[in-house]
């Protein structure tokens, strides 16, 4: 039986409750289960990320893998499909699937992350090119983001109106073009859906590949915006943020091929979006309190720096 990490189960009872707890108890023999059907053995310490156990394994097929089973949540449905449609190209290999038990089998790559690189155009680059490298048709049965730009649009209005924040109503306002602009037409094309640097692992077959991915069909400037939020802290340390911001986005755009607009208005999106849920729900990093109170107004200045 493999053992669960502490920190993981703390995390996971925290945000899922008593689900989560009851799914925990469950885990160790879904694991060895999966194990023994996919005639894997274990080999080396369990990992895990937000919601997921990564457990390193060798099989006589593939030599190196990992077994990762996810907390069974309607956002980790698709993540299968996009590794499958992907077959390889940017992405870890998916050797099996069990979509009941949100298990999968993948490829297993290096432990070090994108994160690890200290240059930020690097970074920037490295993930832009990814972003371009993993833009293919999107398979049918993925979630389609244009249906969502209504629900977006709605969330959006209503937020601005029953939340305390310090964003102008031309901030907000943009907000909203860009889901009716941009949101509502979106195209066909696979995009990873969460696209930051701990998702993108160091590897020999390729020099990085991606994990994680949500797994949408949309427009693939949508991933500038998640890639600079996840930024967004590191940049402060810059001596201008809004130069700093301006050039992730030059960055980005440029490497990706995606339109260097569109890339801006959707950050300037995923950024009023952050700024309210932030608000009602807090972070991961800050649930409360002063520091949640910075991170939101933070969120607004961000927002307000990426307005045009
Ligand atoms: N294919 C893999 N090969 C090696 N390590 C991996 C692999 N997939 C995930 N990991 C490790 O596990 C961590 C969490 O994985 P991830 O898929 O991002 O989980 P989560 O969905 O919980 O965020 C990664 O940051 C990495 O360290
Ligand atoms: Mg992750």
């Amino acid at each position: 039986m493999i053992g669960i990490p502490e920190a993981f189960a703390r995390s996971t009872v925290e945000r899922e409750g008593e689900p989560g707890a009851a799914w925990l108890a469950e885990l160790p023999r879904i694991v060895d289960d999966l194990l023994e059907r996919w005639e894997c053995v274990p080999d080396g310490e369990v990992m895990h990320g937000g919601v997921g156990v990564i457990v390193p394994v060798r099989r006589q097929a593939e030599g190196a893998a990992v077994l990762k089973v996810s907390f069974p949540h309607p956002g980790n449905v698709h993540e299968p499909d996009a590794f499958a449609a992907w077959g390889g190209r940017g992405a870890v290999l998916l050797h099996e699937r069990d979509d009941e038990r949100f298990a999968m089998l993948l490829e297993r790559v290096r432990t070090s992350t994108l994160a690890e690189v200290e240059d930020g155009d690097e970074v920037v680059t490295i993930a832009g090119r990814l972003n371009l490298r993993l833009a293919i048709p999107a398979p049918p049965g993925l979630p389609r983001l244009r249906e969502q730009a209504g629900a977006w649009e709605e969330r959006l209005r209503e937020d601005a109106d029953e939340l305390t924040h310090s964003m102008s109503r031309h901030v907000v306002g943009a907000a909203v073009a860009t889901v009716r602009e941009l949101g509502r037409a979106q195209p066909d094309t696979l995009i990873h859906g969460d696209l930051h640097a701990r998702n993108i692992l160091r590897a020999d077959r390729e020099p990085w590949l991606a994990v994680d991915p949500k797994g949408y069909a949309g427009d693939p400037a949508y991933d500038g915006g998640t890639l600079l939020k996840s930024r967004a802290l590191t940049l402060l340390e810059a001596d201008d943020l809004r130069k700093a911001l301006h050039r992730t986005l030059d960055v980005f755009a440029e490497a990706a091929e995606v339109d260097r607009e569109r890339a801006q208005r959707w950050a300037q999106f995923h950024a009023v979006q952050a700024a309210f849920w932030g608000r009602r729900h807090g972070f991961r990093m800050a649930r409360g309190g002063s520091r949640l109170d910075w991170l939101t107004e933070f969120a607004d200045r961000v927002a307000e720096l990426l307005t045009r």
